[in-house]
């Protein structure tokens, strides 16, 4: 590994962080690339961790991506904080921050060249956010592109982006290894969440919820799929706050959902509206 250069420095455009990142280069750096929205939180430092064993060079993105919010989702009350977020990531071995404008990444206005995330893009969270993973799909597309990193980090949280990112690379041939990092949790078992700055006190009781789901689904694991399943929407049980959009299990090759008497590795997904927020989370499970 080379040596890591101190400081953070925010680049806010393609052409400097490319020149950048090719100076780097020919001294001999790897290169990581962690992808985020910013309002980071102990989560996306797990992922700059990570990324920091993969490269000598660790570039964190910071860009909420419009092209992956629906009308009437959060997009304009999305937390912006980049100042807190550069402040959170001083000290922790990033060399550059990627901080590009809504205009640097899309500079016509509109684009008329998206990747398509398929079957699998349209169901669970591509069902309730009908766009979202073309969005999500053409920004990291965009992001690696820009980058050319050697790893990509990103978080086991986000499990159907984790699949979709890794389908993506591997059909389009991109020169980037993918690695995941397992989610973070509250120690009550909540997930990291740069949307659960939005819950107030009762709501962020109610979203324990989510994770209660998880763990009763594990616990039935043994029993099957039905059990697994039943289990999981009693712990999510009748609460004001909480409104679940799916609870499901898929088959973690395929994500797919799995036969009623299917058996071996397999993944519970959970998505649910506790007060206006929406929060998904996720457990690996073997069905037995
Ligand atoms: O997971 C996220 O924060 C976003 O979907 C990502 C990968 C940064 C793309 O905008």
């Amino acid at each position: 590994m080379t040596e890591v250069t101190a400081g953070t420095r925010v680049v806010p455009t393609i052409s400097e962080l490319r020149g950048l990142l090719a100076e780097r280069r020919a001294a001999g750096a790897s290169v990581a690339l962690v992808p985020t929205m910013g309002a980071l939180h102990a989560g996306h430092l797990a992922l700059v961790a990570r990324a920091r064993q993969l490269a000598d060079v660790v570039v964190v993105s910071i860009f909420v991506n419009p092209l992956q919010f629906g009308p009437g989702e959060d997009l304009d009350r999305y937390p912006r904080t980049l100042d807190a977020d550069v402040a959170a990531l001083e000290g922790l071995g990033v060399e550059f921050v990627f901080a590009p404008a809504v205009a640097e990444m899309y500079p016509s206005g509109e684009v008329d060249t998206t990747l398509r995330a398929g079957r699998v893009g349209s169901l669970y969270e591509g069902a309730s956010r009908p766009g979202h993973f073309d969005g999500m799909l053409t920004v990291v597309s965009k992001l690696l592109n820009i980058v050319s990193p050697d790893a990509a980090v990103f978080g086991q949280k986000d499990a159907q982006q984790v699949f979709l990112v890794r389908r993506m690379v591997r059909d389009l041939d991109v020169p980037t290894t993918i690695d995941v990092v397992p989610t973070v949790r509250e120690a009550d078992g909540l997930a990291l969440s740069s949307r659960n700055r939005y819950l107030d006190p009762a709501q962020r009781q109610a979203a324990l919820t989510l994770s209660e789901a998880l763990r009763a689904a594990d616990a039935a694991a043994t029993d099957g799929l039905a059990e697994v399943l039943a289990e999981g929407a009693a712990a999510l049980g009748d609460h004001d706050d909480v409104t679940l959009d799916y609870l499901v299990v898929v088959d973690p090759e395929t994500f797919l959902p799995v036969a009623d008497d299917a058996r071996g590795a397999a993944v519970v997904l959970v998505a649910a509206r506790v007060g206006a927020t929406r929060l998904i989370d996720n457990a690996a499970i073997t069905l037995g």
